[in-house]
């Protein structure tokens, strides 16, 4: 494996930008699956996925995530060794991204309650749990029924969140898409062929169809990283 991160921070840095910047971080299988036999998307992509995906963390203002991979995947709040202290100075962020996790039932991983942390619902969310989620974490409630993405992003610009990183998973991943709110989507694709009920990375009942040109493309060994940039003209 042969990662140079400095050219990598370079290549993966966020263009300057006064609003939320929706950028989303996936691997797949060539065939497209969002995750492997285990049910999970971590063995995929290797080693050097797992660094990109670091980088892609230590580059970002906020991360969200759905929580259905919240859960999934065992989620927990960004530690300080997770993100590179350094990198994160030059670039003017804080020393750690708080972690928003967007649900309906409010069934949050404990380890993702706590001071710092966000949880997107939306208004009509069960307002006792509301109340108490909100004496511990950062309750950013938009739009009944539907989260109301743009109020979404107006709270998260009104906070200096304007480096957004998705982490997924399908089924947020196909909302942000179907609203065509998926400004630029890194996406690793792991030398892997396989079958099975695993969802694409965007996950959702209505057909969209957005463009999109390709920023870069790296090989690592079998593994090719890119980045997609949405083309809205
Ligand atoms: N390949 C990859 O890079 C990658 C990345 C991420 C995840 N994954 C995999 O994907 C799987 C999880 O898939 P998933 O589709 O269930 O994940 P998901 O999109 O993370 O979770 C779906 C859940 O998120 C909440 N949610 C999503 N959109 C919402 C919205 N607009 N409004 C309110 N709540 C919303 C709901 O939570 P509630 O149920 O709490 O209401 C919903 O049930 C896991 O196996 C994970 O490993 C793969």
């Amino acid at each position: 494996m042969d990662l140079d991160l400095g050219a990598l921070e370079e290549m993966y840095a966020y263009p300057p930008t006064r609003e939320p910047w929706i950028r989303t971080n996936f691997v797949s299988t060539l065939d497209g699956a969002a995750y492997a036999a285990d049910g999970r998307s971590g063995s995929l992509g290797g080693p050097a996925d797992t660094r990109v995906f670091g980088l892609l963390r230590s580059l970002a203002d906020v991360i969200i995530v759905g929580a259905g991979t919240a859960r999934a995947e065992g989620y927990g709040r960004v530690r300080p060794g997770e993100v590179d202290a350094d990198l994160r100075h030059r670039h003017g962020l804080k020393p750690i991204p708080p972690i928003a996790v967007v649900s309906r039932s409010l069934n949050i991983p404990v380890a993702l309650i706590a001071p710092g942390q966000m949880v997107i619902p939306t208004e009509d969310a069960p307002q006792a749990r509301v109340e108490a989620l909100g004496e511990q974490v950062e309750v950013i409630a938009a739009g009944t029924g539907e989260i109301d993405w743009d109020e979404v992003k107006n709270r998260l610009a009104a906070h200096d969140l304007n480096r957004v990183l998705c982490e997924g998973g399908p089924t947020l991943h196909g909302q942000l898409i179907e609203r065509d709110l998926v400004d630029e989507l890194c996406l690793s694709i792991a030398p892997v062929m396989s079958t099975g009920a695993a969802p694409r990375i965007g996950h959702g009942p209505v057909a969209v169809e957005n463009r999109m040109t390709l920023g870069h493309a790296v090989q690592i060994d079998d593994l090719l990283l890119t980045r997609w940039v949405r083309k809205r003209d």
